[in-house]
């Protein structure tokens, strides 16, 4: 008997297996081997959601969720957020390494000669209603970009591949501005190079008629910061959704398109919007204890706390909350700030939170900077879009090249119906 396997016995026939163990998993296809008769199809995995199912190797990022660890390419998220800037944060997600400093340069320049779009994708962008949600004129621009940049079908040639990269990471908050100004009636506000990343997408958000738009640098910085907490996330919704949509071999737009598609949903990146909303009907620190005893009793959750995946405090969040301190310190106390202390205070001190190991999530305090900083709660999924760009480039990327990928195509346990004959209609009851 192996050391690193495990043995199996099938009850309903008596038969033994051995298949090996590999890195705490063993392969779903090996239980295929275990049968009831010669033409049975195999034993398969029931696994909805993908709860305990590996369905790659990453090299990417790593969660440990009972201990509240997060790393990018093994570089824990504190360090990054304290001394790097989401750009290098990118490249290190993108390309497995911090960047040195001519490929850093490089890199700048690529990202910041990328940022204009084709006049043509702003006149479509127009043709939106008026009150059309940013998320939803994102989605459906970046998949319209396949058909501005057409070699990108190419996806097996590496310099095409590096392209795109550059043109989505570059093109992102362009398109995300754009759709912000076009539900306000407000002209266009065009990238400025001489500005950081974060720097010229305030820029193209909030310039008015001022000739040169100069950010405030905490704000500035403090964006940076949100960007590299979101950058990536593992196997989340949208990064499998990329996976499973670029498994197909479709161009790069294509596959960010249906991450956007994914994130866009209210589970996924519209968490943050509820969060503040919840503070928003909790309305004053005082009512606090009474709303934690509704949602105790069962009538509604606390939004912004618990998580899939961390069972601890969820290590975005700690840097989210000194972050929060600062921007205020600019831009005035959010009044809900308050409240949100008080809840955060009153749970962690509560059995029922405790028991159920339900801390504060990434989307507890990033609704409130989001919304001193002045950007309107329908931009918030798309804020969470832009960076997480480069993770599902390099998830993308990873799966490409990876020779274990095909193309996704999960099984199902048929619970339909047996063979039926089919009657014309006038013969139906
Ligand atoms: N408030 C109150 N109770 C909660 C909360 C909450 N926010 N989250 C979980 N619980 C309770 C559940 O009622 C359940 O209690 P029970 O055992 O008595 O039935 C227990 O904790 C376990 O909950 P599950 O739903 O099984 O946990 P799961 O891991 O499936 O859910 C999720 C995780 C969806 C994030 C959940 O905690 C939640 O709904 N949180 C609020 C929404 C939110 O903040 N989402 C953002 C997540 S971060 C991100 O996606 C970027």
């Amino acid at each position: 008997m192996a050391k690193d396997g495990l043995s199996i016995t099938d009850n309903r026939t008596g038969s033994s297996l051995e298949i090996p163990i590999t890195q705490g998993t063993i392969g779903a296809m090996d239980l295929r081997q275990i049968k009831v008769s010669e033409d049975d199809f195999g034993l398969m995995s029931y696994d909805p959601a993908f709860g305990n199912t590996a369905s790659c190797k990453s090299t990417i990022t790593f969660i440990d969720g009972d201990k509240g660890i997060l790393r990018y390419r093994g570089y824990p998220i504190e360090q990054l957020a304290e001394g790097s800037n989401y750009l290098e944060t990118a490249f290190l997600i993108l390309h497995g390494e911090l960047p040195s400093k001519s490929e850093y340069e490089e890199w700048i320049y690529d990202i910041t000669h990328h940022t204009i779009i084709h006049e043509n994708i702003k006149k479509f962008m127009e043709g939106f209603r008026y009150d059309a949600h940013p998320m939803g004129m994102l989605l459906s621009t970046v998949g319209a970009l396949s058909t501005f940049y057409p070699e990108a079908k190419n996806i097996f040639d590496e310099n095409v591949r590096k392209k795109q990269i550059h043109r989505l990471i570059a093109k992102m908050p362009t398109l995300a501005a754009f759709a912000y100004r076009h539900g306000r009636g407000l002209p266009y506000a065009y990238p400025d190079n001489d500005l950081s990343y974060a720097g010229n997408f305030l820029n193209m958000m909030f310039k008015m008629t001022e000739s040169k738009y100069k950010p405030n640098p905490v704000i500035e910085r403090a964006l940076d910061i949100l960007f590299i907490l979101h950058a990536d996330h593992e196997q989340n919704c949208s990064a499998s959704a990329v996976r499973a949509v670029g498994s197909s071999h479709v161009d790069p737009y294509s596959a960010i398109a249906a991450g956007v598609a994914a994130l866009y949903g209210p589970l996924h990146g519209g968490a943050n919007e509820a969060a503040l909303r919840m503070l928003n009907e909790i309305g004053s620190k005082d009512k606090v204890p009474e709303f934690i005893k509704r949602v105790k009793a069962g009538e509604g959750r606390l939004m912004g706390f618990g998580h899939r995946i961390y069972k601890a405090y969820d290590p975005r969040a700690k840097i989210i909350k000194e972050t929060a301190d600062k921007v205020f310190e600019v831009t005035g106390m959010n009044p809900l700030l308050e409240i949100a202390l008080e809840v955060e205070r009153i749970a962690l001190e509560d059995d029922y939170f405790i028991k159920r190991r339900l801390y504060p999530n990434v989307d507890f305090y990033t609704g409130l900077i989001y919304q001193s900083l002045g950007f309107p709660v329908d931009i918030f999924p798309v804020l969470f879009a832009i960076p997480r760009t480069s993770g599902w480039l390099a998830q993308w990327e990873e799966m490409l090249i990876d020779k274990d990928t095909r193309i996704a195509r999960p099984r199902q346990v048929y619970v339909g119906k047996d063979k039926r004959d089919f009657k014309a209609i006038g013969k139906r009851r």
